[in-house]
């Protein structure tokens, strides 16, 4: 009798437990269902459409600024980094005009220029988590290398005692700037080769380079392509007819001109350069026909479009 219980109870357990198998899948499949449903539902997006988020804020905002070559006169650095009123004052001018739309007028970092970068212009008026650090040598390689890829560039373009104003007017933002120590004003001397004088070499933007290197090496056909083309659609200049009329093959014509730069010195190496051998050259032979009026009208021309 009670083991008829028993086993009646053990039963109804194990169908219980059955049941919350069952239910657990249950909940399982729905749960499965409603996030394939939630995501069909999701309109398509691109990781653009989160770029707000996603934005590289490590990547270079300044691109390299455009340098002549130059040299500066030797500097005594020792001599140089003693502050005066005037090199103060000379500093605060500078700071003024290039340093202050980023780092704020009073170089707490707060410039209106320097409100969206990332790592954010620094406040010099604490001396904590430089970069380079704020001895006078640490700033003197922050401003003649700049900071990359942050927005802090190089000032190298400023000449060595300018930017030695400015630092010294950087360090009157606080009192207790590291004290300017006379080896490491050697050291800077050797590293930039301040007292033999600074060479510069000349630098443009890394953009403005390669839009260089892409247009120097447009292939040659397409130029002699764009200018025969021109050359073509062109129906009332009369340097422009004249050439129409004088050449058989403008393609050959303008190609042995490109091939010879010098005929644009004068007019006479020009006339001569077509007088010779034309036919070879995409010239008819009637070209010694021109008048000298002529001859200049089509000097003239070629010489605007070549
Ligand atoms: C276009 C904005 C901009 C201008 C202009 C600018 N800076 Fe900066 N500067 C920055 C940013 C941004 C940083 C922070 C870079 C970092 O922490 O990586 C910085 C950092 C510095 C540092 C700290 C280096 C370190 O060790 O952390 C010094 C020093 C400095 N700038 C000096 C100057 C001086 C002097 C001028 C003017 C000649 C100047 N900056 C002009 C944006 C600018």
């Amino acid at each position: 009798m009670k083991d008829n219980i028993n086993l009646e109870i053990y039963e109804k357990k194990k169908v219980l437990s059955g049941f919350f198998g069952l239910f657990y899948i249950i909940v399982l499949i729905i749960l499965i269902t409603a996030g394939w449903w939630y995501l069909d539902q999701l309109p398509f997006f691109t990781r653009e459409q989160f770029n707000p988020l996603m934005a590289d804020t490590t990547k270079p905002v300044a691109d390299l600024q455009v340098l002549k070559s130059s040299t500066t006169p030797p500097v005594d650095i020792l001599k140089e980094s003693v502050s005066t009123p005037d090199k103060i004052a000379k500093g605060k001018t500078l700071f003024e005009t290039t340093c202050s739309s980023c780092h704020g007028a009073e170089g707490k970092g707060d410039g209106v220029a320097g409100k969206t970068l990332n790592p954010p212009p620094r406040n010099f008026t604490e001396l904590s988590n430089w970069k380079n650090g704020p001895a006078f040598s640490k700033i003197y390689k922050t401003l003649q290398e700049g900071l990359p890829p942050s927005a802090m560039a190089s000032f190298s373009n400023i000449p060595p005692e300018d930017r030695i104003a400015l630092i010294l007017y950087v360090r009157t933002f606080r009192t207790d700037y590291p004290p300017i120590d006379q080896n490491e004003l050697k050291d800077l001397d050797k590293t930039y080769s301040l007292s033999s004088g600074v060479k510069q070499t000349a630098q443009i933007p890394v953009t403005m380079a390669v839009e260089k290197i892409i247009t120097e090496n447009t292939p040659v056909s397409e130029k002699i392509k764009s200018i025969v083309d021109k050359i073509q659609n062109n129906k009332t200049d009369k340097g422009a007819l004249i050439l129409k009329d004088i050449s058989y093959d403008l393609n050959k014509s303008i190609t042995a001109l490109i091939n010879y730069p010098k005929w644009n010195e004068n007019e006479s190496r020009f006339v001569k350069f077509v007088e010779t051998s034309p036919v070879q050259k995409g010239f008819n032979p009637d070209a010694f026909n021109l008048s000298s009026e002529q001859w200049s009208l089509l000097y003239q021309y070629l010489k605007t479009i070549i």
